[in-house]
């Protein structure tokens, strides 16, 4: 189980920052606790711009991965501190990341009412319909006196405060459980299985079933990510040890909502582009996880040339390379004589990258993201990797790069923005 603790201010030294690390340490055997501060984001105006929003999604990035959000709010004024609410405006401004997410009221006053007040307003706010999160109820850990109940080593001392404290979270763990659960059987259905098992989709060509045509996305040596018409996350191929990782609360954000924003114009302009029919291909060959990658960006249309969405494959291309600079395509001099055919290269299959009965890597240097790193993003690789190759899709050519990690890049055109 895993949490993100909001502490409720922009305050340097605050008792409810210490509240949200006593708890950390305290019920590390039961949750994970990862500690958020709200003291980076700007103060919640629609008319910040666009590209000074990243503390903003990082937040949300953070809330995202999370199974429930524990909010710490001190009382100002018998209300929440104006950070607080402003760090709630951003979360629910043209944004769904608390919806239906577990959550929990602590909060921490001098005031012998204990931040009540403050407390109550919190509620409110996230039960509002743009926040709309799945509040916990009949729980309240009120912390009043806050200058005398914790130590000098941020222990909270008061004994009576610690009980109600472990009742009220063991409730909120069991709490976020059943969400938990009730979610990771949507996953299953979604992700394990396809909806209609037995369905035949016809195709001039021939006839697949839904399971075959997930087993081909899966299989196929590319992951796929598609961002539908709509400009929406709407598809991953759930293939394993991917390059980019990918989690199904993804699914259904638009690309500005999954990508930092500094990465975005370079998004858009892919989509764009392939929308406005000025291209319908961008390829980008970079290294990732350590070995060498191409990455194809294709307009997806409908027969009648409708754009239907912007399809990603990526993949590494270290086998085919390696085929290539092992002379696979080079006609053998010696034994084949040349009758207007190149000769068949006499190469093995190259080792498969996967363990075909485990699924493991048999690559010592591939990497595979671990599970609790924030997903990446969709199309991530186009604008993370500054002065990566890029190559045009219409010329072909490729300009290498010395760090393609160090800077953003546009995607289009491969300028850096640092
Ligand atoms: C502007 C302001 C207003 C405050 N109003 C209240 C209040 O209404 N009720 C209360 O119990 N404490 C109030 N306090 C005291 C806070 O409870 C105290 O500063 C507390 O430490 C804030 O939490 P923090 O340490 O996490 O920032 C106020 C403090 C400030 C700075």
């Amino acid at each position: 189980m895993k949490f993100v603790a909001i502490v409720g201010t922009n305050a340097d030294f605050s008792y409810n920052r210490v509240l949200l690390q006593f708890m950390k340490k305290h019920f590390w055997r039961m949750a994970e606790i990862e500690i958020a501060e709200i003291k980076d984001l700007p103060a919640f105006s629609k008319d910040v711009p666009f590209e000074e929003t990243t503390p903003v999604w990082k937040l949300k990035q953070q809330i995202n991965a999370a199974d429930g959000v524990i909010f710490s709010t001190p009382e100002y004024d018998h209300a929440v501190p104006a950070a607080m609410k402003s760090a709630v405006e951003w979360l629910s401004y043209q944004s769904k990341v608390l919806h239906g997410k577990p959550a929990m009221i602590v909060g921490v006053s001098y005031g012998r009412q204990a931040s009540a007040r403050a407390q109550q307003q919190m509620r409110k706010m996230l039960l509002s319909p743009d926040c709309n999160a799945n509040l916990l109820s009949g729980n309240e850990v009120l912390i009043g006196n806050a200058a005398k109940v914790f130590s000098k080593d941020g222990r909270l001392t008061d004994q009576a405060y610690v009980d109600n404290l472990e009742k009220c979270f063991t409730n909120f763990v069991e709490y976020a459980e059943l969400f938990k659960n009730a979610s990771r059987g949507e996953q299953l259905m979604s992700v394990k299985r396809p909806m209609i098992e037995d369905a035949y989709i016809s195709f001039p060509t021939g006839r697949l079933s839904l399971r075959e045509v997930q087993a081909i996305f899966n299989t196929i040596p590319f992951e796929i990510d598609l961002i539908d018409a709509d400009d929406r996350f709407a598809y991953y191929s759930d293939k394993p040890n991917r390059e980019h990782v990918r989690n199904v609360n993804q699914l259904g954000e638009t690309y500005s909502e999954c990508h930092p924003p500094k990465a975005v114009p370079a998004v858009k302009a892919i989509i764009d582009s392939f929308k406005n029919g000025t291209k319908d291909v961008v390829a980008r060959p970079l290294m990732m996880n350590g070995h060498r990658v191409l990455i194809r960006y294709y307009a997806l249309r409908d027969v009648d040339g409708h754009y239907l969405g912007t399809i990603e494959f990526t993949g590494s291309v270290d086998d085919i390379l390696n085929l290539a600079e092992n002379g696979a395509w080079n006609a053998d001099a010696t034994s084949s004589a040349s009758h207007g055919h190149a000769a068949p290269a006499p190469v093995e299959e190259p080792a498969p990258a996967m363990d075909a009965t485990t699924g493991a890597s048999e690559d010592a240097d591939e990497e595979p993201a671990a599970p609790s790193e924030p997903a990446a993003p969709v199309m991530s690789a186009a604008v993370q990797r500054a002065e990566q190759a890029e190559t045009d899709a219409s010329t072909g050519a490729s300009e290498a790069a010395d760090d393609p990690e160090e800077t953003d890049a546009d995607a289009m055109t491969g300028a850096s923005e640092n």
